[in-house]
Protein backbone atom coordinates (compact mmCIF):
# COMPACT_ATOMS: atom_id res chain seq x y z
CA UNK A 1 0.00 0.00 0.00
CA UNK A 2 3.15 2.53 -0.75
CA UNK A 3 1.27 4.46 -3.13
CA UNK A 4 -0.77 6.42 -0.19
CA UNK A 5 2.54 7.66 1.03
CA UNK A 6 4.72 10.55 -0.24
CA UNK A 7 7.73 9.08 -2.37
CA UNK A 8 10.35 10.66 -0.52
CA UNK A 9 12.00 7.67 0.73
CA UNK A 10 13.32 5.02 -1.60
CA UNK A 11 12.29 1.61 0.34
CA UNK A 12 13.52 -1.66 0.02
CA UNK A 13 10.69 -4.20 -0.16
CA UNK A 14 10.46 -5.97 3.29
CA UNK A 15 8.39 -5.65 6.14
CA UNK A 16 9.68 -5.99 9.21
CA UNK A 17 7.48 -7.38 11.94
CA UNK A 18 9.15 -8.47 14.95
CA UNK A 19 12.66 -7.01 16.43
CA UNK A 20 14.71 -8.87 19.32
CA UNK A 21 18.15 -7.72 20.24
CA UNK A 22 20.44 -7.21 16.87
CA UNK A 23 17.64 -9.52 15.02
CA UNK A 24 14.62 -8.08 12.51
CA UNK A 25 12.31 -10.91 11.47
CA UNK A 26 10.93 -10.16 8.34
CA UNK A 27 6.39 -11.23 7.70
CA UNK A 28 8.06 -14.21 5.25
CA UNK A 29 10.02 -14.95 8.18
CA UNK A 30 13.61 -13.96 7.44
CA UNK A 31 15.97 -13.20 9.93
CA UNK A 32 18.06 -10.18 9.19
CA UNK A 33 21.14 -8.83 11.39
CA UNK A 34 20.71 -5.12 11.94
CA UNK A 35 23.79 -2.91 12.23
CA UNK A 36 22.23 0.09 10.84
CA UNK A 37 20.02 0.26 14.12
CA UNK A 38 16.95 2.42 12.37
CA UNK A 39 20.50 5.00 11.68
CA UNK A 40 21.74 4.92 15.56
CA UNK A 41 18.93 4.43 17.07
CA UNK A 42 18.15 1.23 18.60
CA UNK A 43 21.40 1.04 20.95
CA UNK A 44 20.25 -1.61 23.11
CA UNK A 45 18.78 -3.63 20.42
CA UNK A 46 15.65 -4.15 19.32
CA UNK A 47 12.46 -4.40 21.87
CA UNK A 48 15.04 -4.09 24.90
CA UNK A 49 13.24 -6.13 28.03
CA UNK A 50 13.89 -3.14 30.11
CA UNK A 51 12.54 -0.69 28.22
CA UNK A 52 9.57 -2.50 26.84
CA UNK A 53 8.77 -2.86 30.93
CA UNK A 54 9.35 0.80 31.24
CA UNK A 55 7.45 1.98 28.24
CA UNK A 56 4.53 -0.32 28.89
CA UNK A 57 4.54 0.58 32.74
CA UNK A 58 4.22 4.01 31.63
CA UNK A 59 1.40 3.01 29.50
CA UNK A 60 -0.55 2.32 31.61
CA UNK A 61 -0.35 5.43 34.15
CA UNK A 62 0.19 8.62 31.80
CA UNK A 63 0.93 9.31 28.31
CA UNK A 64 0.65 12.85 27.84
CA UNK A 65 -0.39 16.25 29.54
CA UNK A 66 1.58 18.99 27.42
CA UNK A 67 4.15 21.30 28.82
CA UNK A 68 1.57 23.34 30.39
CA UNK A 69 2.40 21.25 33.54
CA UNK A 70 5.15 19.71 35.28
CA UNK A 71 5.73 16.45 33.83
CA UNK A 72 8.05 14.26 36.20
CA UNK A 73 10.13 12.01 33.82
CA UNK A 74 11.09 15.11 31.89
CA UNK A 75 12.82 17.08 35.03
CA UNK A 76 14.55 13.19 36.32
CA UNK A 77 15.99 12.89 32.71
CA UNK A 78 16.98 16.35 32.60
CA UNK A 79 18.69 15.79 35.39
CA UNK A 80 20.55 12.96 34.22
CA UNK A 81 21.50 14.61 31.29
CA UNK A 82 22.46 17.99 33.42
CA UNK A 83 24.58 15.71 36.04
CA UNK A 84 26.75 13.52 33.13
CA UNK A 85 27.62 16.55 30.79
CA UNK A 86 28.37 20.15 29.92
CA UNK A 87 24.91 21.20 30.21
CA UNK A 88 22.61 23.32 32.80
CA UNK A 89 19.70 23.47 31.00
CA UNK A 90 17.90 21.23 28.87
CA UNK A 91 14.63 21.26 25.95
CA UNK A 92 12.97 18.35 25.13
CA UNK A 93 11.73 17.81 21.27
CA UNK A 94 11.01 14.58 19.43
CA UNK A 95 14.28 14.76 16.98
CA UNK A 96 17.33 15.48 15.82
CA UNK A 97 15.98 18.25 13.72
CA UNK A 98 13.68 20.07 15.98
CA UNK A 99 16.98 19.83 18.71
CA UNK A 100 18.60 21.64 15.54
CA UNK A 101 15.66 24.49 15.29
CA UNK A 102 15.93 24.93 18.85
CA UNK A 103 20.01 25.07 19.24
CA UNK A 104 20.05 27.83 16.84
CA UNK A 105 17.10 29.87 17.45
CA UNK A 106 18.68 29.44 21.03
CA UNK A 107 22.01 31.05 19.11
CA UNK A 108 20.36 33.84 17.58
CA UNK A 109 18.31 35.04 20.07
CA UNK A 110 21.09 34.89 22.65
CA UNK A 111 23.15 37.76 20.79
CA UNK A 112 19.59 39.53 20.06
CA UNK A 113 19.09 39.79 24.36
CA UNK A 114 22.79 41.44 24.21
CA UNK A 115 21.42 43.85 21.64
CA UNK A 116 24.70 42.06 19.08
CA UNK A 117 23.74 42.26 15.12
CA UNK A 118 25.09 38.79 14.54
CA UNK A 119 23.11 36.10 12.60
CA UNK A 120 26.18 34.16 11.08
CA UNK A 121 25.75 29.78 11.57
CA UNK A 122 28.71 28.15 10.45
CA UNK A 123 28.34 24.69 9.25
CA UNK A 124 30.88 22.17 7.69
CA UNK A 125 30.76 20.26 4.42
CA UNK A 126 29.72 16.95 4.57
CA UNK A 127 27.26 18.28 7.42
CA UNK A 128 23.79 16.81 7.79
CA UNK A 129 21.67 18.59 11.02
CA UNK A 130 18.15 17.58 9.37
CA UNK A 131 15.61 18.39 6.91
CA UNK A 132 13.76 21.57 8.29
CA UNK A 133 14.40 24.89 6.68
CA UNK A 134 17.07 25.98 9.07
CA UNK A 135 19.23 22.82 9.02
CA UNK A 136 19.01 22.30 5.42
CA UNK A 137 20.50 25.90 5.34
CA UNK A 138 23.38 25.21 6.88
CA UNK A 139 24.22 22.06 4.48
CA UNK A 140 26.11 22.10 1.22
CA UNK A 141 24.77 19.42 0.00
CA UNK A 142 22.62 21.30 -3.37
CA UNK A 143 20.12 18.06 -3.36
CA UNK A 144 18.76 18.53 -0.61
CA UNK A 145 18.19 22.23 -0.48
CA UNK A 146 17.34 22.44 -4.45
CA UNK A 147 13.84 23.79 -4.91
CA UNK A 148 12.86 25.06 -1.36
CA UNK A 149 14.35 28.47 -1.12
CA UNK A 150 14.90 31.15 -0.16
CA UNK A 151 16.40 29.50 2.66
CA UNK A 152 17.43 31.26 5.72
CA UNK A 153 19.89 33.64 5.57
CA UNK A 154 23.49 33.65 7.07
CA UNK A 155 24.12 29.99 6.73
CA UNK A 156 27.82 29.88 5.51
CA UNK A 157 29.43 25.79 5.00
CA UNK A 158 33.11 25.81 5.36
CA UNK A 159 35.60 23.41 3.80
CA UNK A 160 36.50 20.38 6.32
CA UNK A 161 39.33 21.01 8.59
CA UNK A 162 40.26 24.16 6.64
CA UNK A 163 42.19 25.90 9.23
CA UNK A 164 42.34 29.40 7.28
CA UNK A 165 38.66 29.32 6.50
CA UNK A 166 37.69 29.05 10.18
CA UNK A 167 40.10 31.75 10.91
CA UNK A 168 38.66 34.07 7.77
CA UNK A 169 34.89 33.21 8.51
CA UNK A 170 34.35 32.70 12.94
CA UNK A 171 34.13 36.88 13.12
CA UNK A 172 31.90 39.44 15.96
CA UNK A 173 29.30 38.70 12.65
CA UNK A 174 29.22 34.78 13.47
CA UNK A 175 26.24 34.20 15.88
CA UNK A 176 27.14 30.13 16.62
CA UNK A 177 29.56 27.42 14.76
CA UNK A 178 27.65 23.96 14.03
CA UNK A 179 29.25 21.14 14.08
CA UNK A 180 29.48 17.49 14.54
CA UNK A 181 32.61 16.20 16.02
CA UNK A 182 32.08 12.78 13.88
CA UNK A 183 30.34 13.30 10.67
CA UNK A 184 27.78 10.78 10.49
CA UNK A 185 25.66 10.91 6.84
CA UNK A 186 28.95 12.69 5.74
CA UNK A 187 30.36 9.64 5.88
CA UNK A 188 31.67 8.89 9.79
CA UNK A 189 34.44 11.67 9.27
CA UNK A 190 36.03 13.38 12.43
CA UNK A 191 37.22 16.24 12.96
CA UNK A 192 40.83 16.63 14.05
CA UNK A 193 41.58 17.57 17.47
CA UNK A 194 43.76 20.40 16.69
CA UNK A 195 40.51 21.65 14.60
CA UNK A 196 38.16 21.48 17.15
CA UNK A 197 40.20 23.07 19.72
CA UNK A 198 41.02 26.39 17.11
CA UNK A 199 37.60 26.26 16.65
CA UNK A 200 36.47 26.11 20.86
CA UNK A 201 38.99 29.30 20.86
CA UNK A 202 37.99 31.44 17.77
CA UNK A 203 34.77 31.06 19.26
CA UNK A 204 35.69 32.32 22.38
CA UNK A 205 37.78 35.26 20.85
CA UNK A 206 34.43 36.14 18.75
CA UNK A 207 31.94 35.88 21.37
CA UNK A 208 30.04 33.18 18.79
CA UNK A 209 28.36 30.19 20.52
CA UNK A 210 29.57 26.52 19.51
CA UNK A 211 26.96 24.52 18.88
CA UNK A 212 27.70 20.35 19.14
CA UNK A 213 25.36 18.14 16.96
CA UNK A 214 25.64 14.55 18.99
CA UNK A 215 22.20 13.50 17.13
CA UNK A 216 24.13 10.46 15.66
CA UNK A 217 27.42 10.34 17.93
CA UNK A 218 26.07 10.98 21.14
CA UNK A 219 24.69 8.43 23.62
CA UNK A 220 27.55 6.10 23.76
CA UNK A 221 27.63 5.24 20.15
CA UNK A 222 31.84 6.87 19.84
CA UNK A 223 32.75 4.36 22.66
CA UNK A 224 32.13 7.94 25.29
CA UNK A 225 28.89 9.32 26.83
CA UNK A 226 29.40 12.35 23.96
CA UNK A 227 31.85 11.91 20.77
CA UNK A 228 33.36 15.81 22.08
CA UNK A 229 34.77 14.33 25.11
CA UNK A 230 37.15 12.47 23.13
CA UNK A 231 38.47 16.25 22.15
CA UNK A 232 37.88 17.78 25.37
CA UNK A 233 35.74 20.15 23.66
CA UNK A 234 33.28 22.00 25.81
CA UNK A 235 30.39 22.87 23.79
CA UNK A 236 27.81 25.72 24.64
CA UNK A 237 24.66 24.10 23.17
CA UNK A 238 24.26 20.68 22.61
CA UNK A 239 21.93 18.67 20.10
CA UNK A 240 20.88 14.59 20.80
CA UNK A 241 18.09 12.40 19.86
CA UNK A 242 18.40 8.80 18.15
CA UNK A 243 20.30 6.47 20.50
CA UNK A 244 18.46 8.66 23.81
CA UNK A 245 14.95 7.37 23.02
CA UNK A 246 16.43 3.55 21.54
CA UNK A 247 13.68 3.51 19.03
CA UNK A 248 11.24 5.80 21.05
CA UNK A 249 10.91 9.29 19.18
CA UNK A 250 12.73 11.79 21.68
CA UNK A 251 15.37 14.54 21.40
CA UNK A 252 17.21 17.17 22.97
CA UNK A 253 18.60 20.37 23.31
CA UNK A 254 21.28 20.99 26.03
CA UNK A 255 23.20 24.18 26.89
CA UNK A 256 25.04 26.18 29.47
CA UNK A 257 22.94 28.44 31.89
CA UNK A 258 24.88 31.42 29.81
CA UNK A 259 23.89 30.33 26.29
CA UNK A 260 20.04 30.39 27.15
CA UNK A 261 19.72 33.61 28.35
CA UNK A 262 17.12 34.55 25.35
CA UNK A 263 15.02 31.38 26.30
CA UNK A 264 12.83 32.72 28.11
CA UNK A 265 8.92 32.76 28.50
CA UNK A 266 7.13 32.23 25.24
CA UNK A 267 9.96 31.99 23.20
CA UNK A 268 10.41 28.63 21.91
CA UNK A 269 7.57 25.60 22.45
CA UNK A 270 7.04 21.87 21.85
CA UNK A 271 3.23 19.80 22.24
CA UNK A 272 5.00 16.68 22.64
CA UNK A 273 8.40 17.32 23.70
CA UNK A 274 9.15 15.62 27.03
CA UNK A 275 6.33 13.78 26.75
CA UNK A 276 6.18 10.97 30.16
CA UNK A 277 6.47 8.16 27.68
CA UNK A 278 9.65 9.30 25.57
CA UNK A 279 11.31 10.43 29.18
CA UNK A 280 10.53 7.22 31.17
CA UNK A 281 12.47 5.68 28.07
CA UNK A 282 14.88 7.93 28.04
CA UNK A 283 15.68 7.71 31.69
CA UNK A 284 15.92 4.10 31.44
CA UNK A 285 18.29 3.98 28.33
CA UNK A 286 20.45 6.79 29.93
CA UNK A 287 20.65 4.70 33.33
CA UNK A 288 21.77 1.52 31.35
CA UNK A 289 24.36 3.34 29.31
CA UNK A 290 26.10 4.96 32.49
CA UNK A 291 26.22 1.68 34.07
CA UNK A 292 29.47 1.09 35.17
CA UNK A 293 31.17 -1.23 32.54
CA UNK A 294 28.96 -0.26 29.66
CA UNK A 295 31.24 2.38 27.82
CA UNK A 296 34.36 0.67 28.70
CA UNK A 297 32.69 -2.58 27.06
CA UNK A 298 31.84 -0.41 23.88
CA UNK A 299 35.36 0.26 23.76
CA UNK A 300 36.53 -3.02 23.99
CA UNK A 301 33.95 -4.73 21.56
CA UNK A 302 34.77 -2.16 18.96
CA UNK A 303 38.46 -2.69 19.47
CA UNK A 304 37.31 -6.48 18.46
CA UNK A 305 35.18 -5.29 15.91
CA UNK A 306 38.18 -3.02 13.97
CA UNK A 307 41.17 -5.61 14.30
CA UNK A 308 38.36 -8.07 12.66
CA UNK A 309 37.63 -5.47 9.96
CA UNK A 310 41.19 -3.98 9.73
CA UNK A 311 41.97 -7.89 8.52
CA UNK A 312 39.09 -8.12 6.56
CA UNK A 313 40.44 -4.76 4.30
CA UNK A 314 43.73 -6.35 3.76
CA UNK A 315 42.02 -9.55 2.30
CA UNK A 316 39.78 -7.81 -0.05
CA UNK A 317 41.71 -4.76 -1.07
CA UNK A 318 39.60 -4.16 -4.41
CA UNK A 319 36.32 -3.77 -2.62
CA UNK A 320 37.77 -1.96 1.03
CA UNK A 321 40.02 1.18 1.58
CA UNK A 322 39.78 2.10 4.51
CA UNK A 323 38.26 1.75 8.35
CA UNK A 324 36.63 5.27 9.68
CA UNK A 325 35.22 5.96 13.33
CA UNK A 326 35.44 5.40 16.90
CA UNK A 327 33.44 3.17 19.14
CA UNK A 328 30.24 1.53 17.31
CA UNK A 329 30.52 4.28 15.22
CA UNK A 330 32.19 3.01 12.25
CA UNK A 331 32.52 3.15 8.31
CA UNK A 332 34.02 1.10 5.96
CA UNK A 333 34.77 3.04 2.50
CA UNK A 334 34.72 1.17 -0.34
CA UNK A 335 36.35 1.48 -3.60
CA UNK A 336 33.43 0.12 -5.44
CA UNK A 337 30.26 2.38 -4.82
CA UNK A 338 29.04 1.51 -1.32
CA UNK A 339 25.36 0.85 -2.18
CA UNK A 340 26.45 -2.31 -4.29
CA UNK A 341 28.25 -3.47 -0.69
CA UNK A 342 24.96 -2.46 1.17
CA UNK A 343 22.51 -3.90 -1.21
CA UNK A 344 24.56 -6.92 -1.38
CA UNK A 345 25.03 -6.99 2.00
CA UNK A 346 20.89 -7.21 2.23
CA UNK A 347 21.07 -10.01 0.16
CA UNK A 348 23.09 -12.01 2.89
CA UNK A 349 20.66 -10.99 5.07
CA UNK A 350 22.75 -8.08 6.43
CA UNK A 351 21.32 -4.53 7.03
CA UNK A 352 23.82 -1.93 7.01
CA UNK A 353 23.29 2.07 6.18
CA UNK A 354 25.41 3.86 3.41
CA UNK A 355 26.71 7.51 3.76
CA UNK A 356 28.54 9.98 1.51
CA UNK A 357 31.47 9.62 0.24
CA UNK A 358 31.27 6.32 -0.39
CA UNK A 359 31.11 4.96 3.06
CA UNK A 360 29.53 1.95 4.87
CA UNK A 361 28.04 2.71 7.76
CA UNK A 362 28.02 -0.16 10.59
CA UNK A 363 25.88 0.83 13.36
CA UNK A 364 25.06 -2.16 15.43
CA UNK A 365 23.93 -2.07 18.92
CA UNK A 366 26.00 -0.81 21.50
CA UNK A 367 25.45 -3.84 23.36
CA UNK A 368 26.63 -6.20 20.71
CA UNK A 369 28.30 -9.72 21.91
CA UNK A 370 31.26 -10.84 20.40
CA UNK A 371 29.98 -13.41 18.97
CA UNK A 372 27.64 -11.28 16.95
CA UNK A 373 30.70 -9.37 15.94
CA UNK A 374 32.01 -12.93 14.74
CA UNK A 375 28.68 -13.61 12.39
CA UNK A 376 29.13 -10.03 10.95
CA UNK A 377 32.63 -9.96 10.21
CA UNK A 378 31.56 -13.28 8.59
CA UNK A 379 28.80 -11.50 6.04
CA UNK A 380 30.84 -9.01 5.48
CA UNK A 381 33.36 -11.20 3.83
CA UNK A 382 30.63 -13.58 2.05
CA UNK A 383 29.55 -10.13 0.73
CA UNK A 384 33.35 -9.31 -0.70
CA UNK A 385 33.62 -11.79 -1.50
CA UNK A 386 30.74 -11.58 -4.20
CA UNK A 387 32.09 -7.96 -5.17
CA UNK A 388 35.64 -8.32 -5.58
CA UNK A 389 37.38 -8.36 -9.06
C1 LIG B 1 24.05 14.54 13.13
C2 LIG B 1 22.59 14.61 12.87
N1 LIG B 1 21.90 15.71 13.20
C3 LIG B 1 20.58 15.81 13.01
C4 LIG B 1 19.87 14.78 12.44
C5 LIG B 1 18.39 14.89 12.24
O1 LIG B 1 17.74 14.06 13.16
P1 LIG B 1 16.26 13.53 12.91
O2 LIG B 1 16.29 12.68 11.69
O3 LIG B 1 15.93 12.79 14.18
O4 LIG B 1 15.38 14.72 12.74
C6 LIG B 1 20.54 13.60 12.08
C7 LIG B 1 19.82 12.50 11.44
O5 LIG B 1 20.36 11.62 10.84
C8 LIG B 1 21.93 13.51 12.30
O6 LIG B 1 22.63 12.42 11.96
Amino acid sequence: MQEYLLKTYSRKNVLFKKGDGIWLYSDSGDKFLDCASGIAVNILGHCNKKLVKVLTEQAQNLWHTSNLYRVENQEKLAKLLVDHTFADRVFFTNSGTEAIECAIKMARVYHSKLNQERHEIISFDGCFHGRSMAAISTSNSDKMKEGFGPLIPGCKSLGFNDRDALCQNITNKTAAVIIEPIQGEGGIRSFSSEILKLIRSLCDDTGALLIIDEVQSGLGRSGKLFAHEWFNLKPDIMTIAKGIGGGFPLGACLSTENASIGMVKGKHGSTYGGNPLACAVGCEVMNNVLEKGFLENVRKISGYFSQKMLRLISEFPSVFEELRGSGLMLGLKTKIENTSFTNEAYKQNLLLAPASDNVVRILPPLNITKKEVDYVVELLSKTAQRLEN
